[in-house]
């Protein structure tokens, strides 16, 4: 195996970086963030935890909900408000905050009707600074990046995480290198990395294949990697588990279900609630479910038809947030599937437009990739995997300002999806299609249209 060359160092006494698969802990760190011995991923450790020194679980939930009063940066994340549960920096000269997590904890009553549940609530992490999930795990990932002097970072990706990236790297004084796939890309997220100033390469393959250059390009220049491999992106992203219960009141919902791309979320989330159990936090986990793309959907078929190996597909979805073909954290999500006894389901393109459509008629709104989460959840339920009676929460990724232009083509009719005839698609979502009106000036006109929307409604 060829061996990155750059290393950098962990951070202090608290934590470790261990191997997923052999076990080798705390070396030096390689720039690919891949273990050293065997290849595989790294995660973070807390081995104090196991050695009586744990931190006692009331005393935490007490000290979170005190520090919702304080104005200190540290305490007005709702990241590092949990901070006893991520890894410390050595320097907390280095963090780099932009008040990321605090998201809301929405209920869905029409969208828990048209899935057939009783309950159902949606943890809208599309509601961070940046309008994605990815902000929870940037602001621990740059701000190791900064600890660790790095003047450049840089990810691939289909347009989240670099959009995130780029808005902490700016923060923190670091320039940003976004490999991103060329023309998949939400006209949102590629604005927002232009904004906050990041070198944007638009490479002519897809994100895989971004994924590929850029592993490249890190063996051959000193750039932190700001990629989901990095672990610590998904220890920030752990957080969204602990606000989202302490949300309920550390009442565990039954199921959480969670968009599957990279698969690094899904991860860091049953990593979450696993260690709140291990901490004694609380005593049982929910079953986490991870909903991918028809057309995006290697890990479903490993489990359904390669026998939990992963078999590397040809990704193609309108939900290009997801759209990827060789996911890196497949393990770990396989892992926490297991852990928590959730499973793995596809949805096509028209559900998950529909989905999408329902989401926003509730008055939340999300991005193609989180309304996998409503749409996957109607097959659970058809399936007898989740019962009506059985509490669950949707994890929303993303804000449904990052891909206008997939909203305005749906409402309008014009969008065209890949596997199915235009006119099958559009007769199936004619339903949730509100077309906008052009009209002359003339209030009568307005007035007319009005009358004919109250009489379809009556
Ligand atoms: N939802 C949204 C809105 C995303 O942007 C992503 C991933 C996912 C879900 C899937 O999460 O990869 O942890 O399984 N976006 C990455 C990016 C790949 O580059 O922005 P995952």
């Amino acid at each position: 195996m060829e061996i990155a060359q750059t290393t950098h160092r962990t951070a202090a006494q608290d934590h470790l970086v261990r191997c997923i698969s052999c076990g080798e802990a705390n070396g030096p760190l390689a720039a690919d963030f891949r273990c050293l011995h065997c290849g595989d991923l790294l995660e973070v450790d807390f081995p104090k935890w196991s050695e009586g020194l744990a931190p006692d679980s009331a005393a935490l939930k007490t000290l979170w909900r005190e520090r919702r009063t304080s104005n200190q940066p540290l305490d007005t994340s709702g990241v590092w408000r949990f901070r006893e549960m991520l890894p410390a920096l050595d320097d907390w000269a280095s963090l780099i905050t932009l008040g990321e997590g605090n998201t809301p904890l929405y209920d869905l009553p029409r969208c828990a009707r048209s899935a057939g549940v009783e309950q159902l609530e949606a943890k809208h992490q599309g509601m961070n600074p940046t309008g994605s999930f990815k902000d929870t795990g940037m602001t621990v990932a740059t701000s190791f990046a900064c600890q660790n002097k790095f003047r450049w970072v840089a990810c691939a990706s289909t347009g989240n995480t670099s959009a995130s990236m780029a808005a902490y790297a700016a923060r923190g004084g670091m320039r940003s290198l976004v490999i991103i796939p060329e023309g998949k890309i939400a006209w949102g997220k590629l604005s927002q990395s232009l904004d906050y100033g990041a070198v944007t390469c638009q490479l002519r393959t897809d994100f895989d294949g971004c994924v590929r250059v850029l592993n490249d390009i890190i063996r051959r220049y000193p750039i932190y990697l700001l990629n989901s491999v990095n672990p610590y992106r998904l220890e920030g992203q752990k957080t969204a588990a602990i606000e989202l219960l302490e949300q309920l009141d550390w009442q565990v919902p039954d199921h959480v279900i969670v968009p599957g791309g990279n698969l690094g979320n899904n991860s860091a989330l049953g990593k979450a609630f696993l260690e709140m159990m291990r901490l004694g936090l609380v005593d049982s986990v929910p079953k986490i479910s991870v909903i991918q793309a028809e057309g995006a959907n290697p890990l479903y078929r490993a489990v359904h038809e390669h026998g939990r190996e992963l078999v590397a597909v040809d990704a193609e979805t309108l939900a290009t947030a997801i759209r990827i073909g060789n996911p890196a954290s497949w393990k770990k999500s396989l892992r926490v599937m297991e852990a928590t006894g959730g499973c793995v389901e596809q949805v096509s393109e028209a559900e998950i437009a529909i989905a999408k459509a329902e989401i926003g008629a509730d008055g939340i709104g999300c991005e193609p990739a989180s309304a996998v989460t409503l749409a996957g959840l109607k097959k659970l339920v058809k399936s007898g995997f989740v019962r009506p009676s059985e509490s669950v929460v949707l994890i929303l990724t993303g804000h449904v300002l990052k891909d206008p232009e997939y909203t305005i083509q749906f409402h309008r009719g014009d969008l065209s999806v890949p596997r199915m005839a235009d006119e099958e698609f559009h007769t199936l979502t004619a339903k949730q299609r509100k077309s906008p009106i052009v009209l002359d000036a003339d209030a009568d006109r307005v007035l007319r249209t009005l009358a004919a929307e109250d009489k379809r409604d009556g």
